[in-house]
């Protein structure tokens, strides 16, 4: 499979990285407007440089094309290269609202390509085990669940990019860090009923907020607690998910939500359970997401199959955080009700 990395900033290391661990794939071109970022690309992986898309995605070689650039700018590109028949890996958020996200769906669709949304903590060894805890039922009912993401992104993070912090091309600390979190709570807990939302700007020179609570009523009765910033001093605090369930509590967490940090269920030995949280605490990454779902996609070509992270599931989590953007800005619960909304 020949991929095609565009906007080879921060995240794309990551993708042309794990392109390279994967036996059959290759990194043949990439694209960025600075012509110096892709040098290293070209030199390393003997990647082809251009630097513009439409000229790219003319390249009948290219099979999957992995978006990589600020998040205002995904929904074009991504329809782009669905319109050349290319296979789209898209860097979360899918995009920065559903009417952009559905466009990006409608053209995979059109033109016959998988879609996949880069949601990787949710191969995270801790993560999977906590959906295999739920699937089997062993919390029994759940009653509610905590979410937290206290980290710290300083001034100079946002300055780096004119793109950063911004409504349009970024968003604050829900769209960007804690989507990870709210796609994780929608894979666990299904689809959310209703949200009420705070947010503020606090510490941060940005447009986007900085700090944010609200709370989620799920279609099944679960209520989730949010908590998410990117203000903490001095340095990354807390990334966690609790689940109170009536035969058990599971807290995933740490500074980056990697251990199993409280594990009590009714009926298991607490010498297994520490077991489970030795054995997450030998290789806590695991194989790192990005390359799960690169290989997943590849998989989901050969076999002719969907995605494991669908640009579905990427909607999903986009549309949770507009719910909270617009119940923090009219004051009011959202409904999330297909029918209401
Ligand atoms: N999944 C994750 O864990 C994760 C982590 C970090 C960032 N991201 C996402 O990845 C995306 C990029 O983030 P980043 O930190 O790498 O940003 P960045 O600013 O470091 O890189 C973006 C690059 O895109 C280029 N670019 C912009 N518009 C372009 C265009 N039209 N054509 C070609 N190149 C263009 C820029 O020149 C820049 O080099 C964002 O959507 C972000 O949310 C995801």
């Amino acid at each position: 499979m020949n991929f095609a990395i565009v906007g080879c900033g921060f995240i794309a290391k990551k993708h042309a990285e794990a392109i390279d661990k994967i036996p059959g794939a290759q990194l043949v071109a990439v694209c960025d407007r600075v012509p110096e970022l892709m040098l290293s690309y070209s030199e390393q992986y003997n990647a082809k440089t251009y630097s513009n898309v439409d000229d790219m995605l003319q390249d009948e070689a290219i099979d999957i094309v992995n978006i990589c650039t600020p998040s205002g700018s995904h929904a074009n590109l991504a329809t782009l290269a669905a319109s050349y028949g290319k296979h789209i890996i898209v860097e979360k958020p899918i995009a920065m609202n559903a009417e952009q996200a559905n466009t990006i769906i409608q053209a995979a669709e059109k033109y016959n390509v998988n879609l996949a949304v880069v949601h990787p903590n949710r191969f995270r060894p801790v993560a999977m085990k906590l959906k295999w805890i739920l699937d089997n039922n062993l919390l029994g009912k759940v009653s509610h669940a905590l979410c937290i993401v206290n980290w710290n992104r300083g001034q100079a993070y946002y300055d780096q990019s004119p793109w950063r912090g911004t409504k349009e091309f970024d968003g604050g600390v829900l769209m960007n860090q804690a989507i990870h979190n709210l796609d994780l709570l929608l894979w666990y807990l299904g689809q959310p009923k209703e949200v009420f939302s705070m947010e503020a700007t606090r510490l941060r020179d940005i447009e986007a907020e900085d700090v944010s609570t609200g709370v989620i009523r799920f279609e099944s009765g679960v209520l989730a607690t949010v908590q998410a910033s990117t203000t903490v001093f001095p340095k990354n605090f807390e990334e966690s998910i609790t689940i109170f369930g009536e035969k058990g509590t599971v807290k995933i967490g740490g500074t980056n939500a990697l251990y199993l940090e409280h594990i009590d269920i009714e009926g298991i030995e607490q010498e297994e359970l520490q077991q489970w949280s030795e054995m997450i605490k030998v290789d806590p990454w695991g194989t790192p997401g990005h390359q799960k779902i690169i290989e997943d996609m590849i998989e989901a070509i050969t076999s002719n199959t969907t995605p494991a992270v669908t640009g579905k599931d990427g909607e999903n989590a986009l549309s949770l955080v507009e719910a909270f953007y617009t119940s923090a800005a009219k004051g009011e619960k959202i409904s999330m009700v297909k029918d209401e909304a």
